[in-house]
């Protein structure tokens, strides 16, 4: 048995911990999520103890990703079973997680942080270009949030290489202009998407959705894969490029076919995997990341947004 992580609260901890492990020339891996852990994370925590001598997690609900209106509040905090969680599917392996950062907002925002982006004060990171569309579109602060903690979480920690799911496809692309523009001395990994047997994303969001509508949302991705194999069809038939449109209406019109279903498609985009512009035509090779966000009935009243993508190559 291995033994169970330091639980680090400040900032100033990290930095004592790290410390020690730069003088003993060990490398860390980090794994940053705001918590209610599920195997998705749990694969990218498998990878980072794989690779690194020593790994540290973040589990922080960041308010500055949140507007006003959204599920900050409700957004499941479950610190206790994260940690069974961690010792559970790690202590009895060869390595364990060394670290879990859990810190207060106080301590990530030492000038306050208000939801209301018109009232903030202090330092924020955008990253320009790659924010605005998909779910930047529908959440316009939701990326200036996520890069200014991860900003601020990478500073603290500093590790060698940090691990993100594909399954936030815009958000790993975002992380990674931010580490190439700040110059951040940090090597980004991005790792498969995790899912449920039915094939739908892992999510802690999924924690809101009855049986029922957690079955119905499987089509998300079903969809997406009919897409893909529409366009792997017409590659494997010579095509140099593909339309998007006929890609996405085919996804539109799978998910139409299932007039039960009272979820609503947000956006359906083709988006270049580097620089997010809209495609009109996928060429093989380059390839198109098509992706996804869907409102589905959430338990107990209101909707909750589901997003997933597929890498078409
Ligand atoms: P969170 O939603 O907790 O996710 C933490 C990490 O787990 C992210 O890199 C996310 O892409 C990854 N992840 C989530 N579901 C996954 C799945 N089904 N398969 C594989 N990986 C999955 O993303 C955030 O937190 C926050 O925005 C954060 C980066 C921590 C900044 O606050």
């Amino acid at each position: 048995m291995t033994a169970s992580p330091q639980i680090l609260r400040t900032v100033s901890q990290v930095r004592q911990w790290r410390l020690q492990r730069l003088l003993n020339r060990e490398t860390v891996g980090f794994v940053p999520t705001m918590g209610a852990l599920h195997a998705g994370h749990c694969s990218l925590i498998s990878a980072s103890l794989a690779e690194n001598d020593h790994t540290v997690v973040s589990i922080f609900v960041n308010p500055s990703q949140f507007a006003p209106h959204e599920d900050l509040d409700a957004y499941p905090r479950t610190l206790e079973s994260d940690l069974d969680k961690i010792n559970t599917n790690f202590q009895a392996t060869s390595k364990n997680v060394s670290a879990i950062f859990v810190p207060k907002v106080s301590e990530m925002y030492p000038s306050g942080i208000n939801l209301d982006v018109s009232k903030q004060k202090g330092a924020f990171v955008s990253v320009l270009g790659v924010s605005e569309q998909l779910e930047g579109g529908a959440r316009p602060q939701f990326f200036r949030g996520v890069a200014t903690v991860v900003s601020k979480l990478l500073n603290v920690v500093t590790p060698e290489t940090v691990y993100f799911g594909q399954k936030d496809a815009q958000q790993c692309v975002v992380i990674k202009n931010l580490v190439k523009d700040m110059l951040i001395n940090t090597n980004v990994k991005v790792l498969p998407t995790l899912r449920e047997q039915n094939g739908l994303a892992m999510s802690s969001r999924n924690a809101y959705l009855s049986t029922e509508v957690k079955d119905k949302s499987s089509m998300i991705f079903k969809g997406l894969e009919h897409g893909e194999s529409i366009y792997n069809k017409s590659v494997s038939e010579g095509s140099k490029e593909v339309k998007s449109s006929v890609v996405l209406s085919d996804i539109l019109s799978f998910y139409k076919s299932d007039s039960t279903s009272n979820f609503i498609v947000e956006y359906l985009n083709a988006s270049h995997p580097e620089t997010l512009e809209d495609l009109e035509t996928i060429v093989p090779g380059v390839g198109a990341i098509v992706s996804t966000a869907v409102r589905v009935p959430r338990e107990g009243g209101g909707e909750t947004r589901l997003i997933d993508n597929i890498i078409l190559k």
